[in-house]
């Protein structure tokens, strides 16, 4: 048992620890995601983060949530008859294989890095998913466990050894070739594009449709005035409001204004504390 695996591989970062160090835990006390929301943790899931050091720019940071979702998804598909999407930036959704079953949230991957202007430190990514944990009912709208959608329990060792392989594969791909050459395979798995989504940053927030992702892992979002808004980190929820589309020249904005033209839009609720680690 930790208080968050996250916290322990940063110190271990700190400490000079070496690229590719796992820490597990069976059950954290104080897991979180983003901006410190709390990530419930129970005994049966499978709660990592890995320490990395790619040689990368930091602005190529927010990708790897990107690319280890991709894996994520595949190794939950290999554990049997589910379906996973993946929900930009850092989420995997699971429903099981039968017609009409919902899509929730199985696992989030959180991304947290020392950098300087050229260079990345150390990069540790947690990776949180739900396999034989309960899930608790405040979560249940939202959240869902692999086991609950395979209707039985998950060999969880045999989880992590295949993910772990995954990941390993994917990130040498990626540092080899770039997030471009798996934009392709991302795509093929996204829950938003094509939807009408919401997009909540620090000072306004906006709909639009999700048209695509760009090759440098941005969200690509048409808005209401047809402007096509790169979204580099976010809040996004899938929206169920109808879209009005306003004439060409009128403000897209619903909350706030002016175009955010600052190109490491790092976006944050409102009223919340920017955190200093992309997500
Ligand atoms: P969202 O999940 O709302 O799309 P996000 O993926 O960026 O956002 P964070 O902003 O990091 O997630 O916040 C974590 C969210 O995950 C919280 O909103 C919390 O309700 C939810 N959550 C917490 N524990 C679990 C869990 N074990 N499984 C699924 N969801 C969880
Ligand atoms: C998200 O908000 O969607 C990301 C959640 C990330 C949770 C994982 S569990 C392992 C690691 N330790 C933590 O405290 N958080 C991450």
């Amino acid at each position: 048992q930790l208080d968050s695996t996250q916290t322990r591989a940063k110190t271990l970062a700190g400490l000079g620890g070496k690229e590719g160090t796992v820490v597990l835990a069976e059950k954290q006390t104080s897991g979180r995601g983003r901006l410190n929301r709390e990530w419930h943790s129970a005994d049966g899931g499978l709660w990592f983060s890995i320490l990395l050091r790619p040689a990368i720019q930091p602005s190529q940071v927010p990708q790897l949530p990107l690319i280890f979702s991709i894996a994520v998804a595949d190794a939950l598909e290999k554990t049997g008859a589910v379906t996973c999407k993946l929900k930009w930036p850092n989420d995997v959704w699971l429903a099981p294989k039968k017609p009409k079953s919902k899509f929730k949230k199985v696992c989030g991957i959180l991304s947290e890095m020392s950098a300087e202007s050229d260079k990345v430190n150390w990069l540790v990514t947690g990776i949180g998913i739900n396999v034989n944990n309960k899930i608790p009912p405040a979560l249940r709208k939202q959240a869902i466990s692999l086991h609950e959608a395979l209707g039985h329990k998950a060999n969880r060792s045999e989880l992590l050894v295949n993910l772990l392989e995954r990941m390993e594969k994917t990130y040498e791909d990626f540092l080899k070739n770039g997030f471009n050459s798996l934009r392709k395979t991302y795509l093929h798995r996204s829950l938003l594009t094509g939807k009408r989504v919401t997009v909540t940053e620090l000072t306004r927030t906006y709909t639009g449709i999700a048209e695509s992702i760009a090759p440098d892992g941005s969200l690509l979002i048409r808005d209401k005035t047809h402007k096509l808004r790169a979204v580099l980190a976010g809040d996004i929820t899938l929206s169920s409001s109808p879209l009005p589309v306003r004439r060409r020249g009128e403000t897209g904005d619903d909350q706030g204004g002016g175009e955010n033209q600052n190109p490491s839009n790092i976006s944050h609720p409102p009223n919340t504390p920017a955190p200093n680690t992309p997500r």
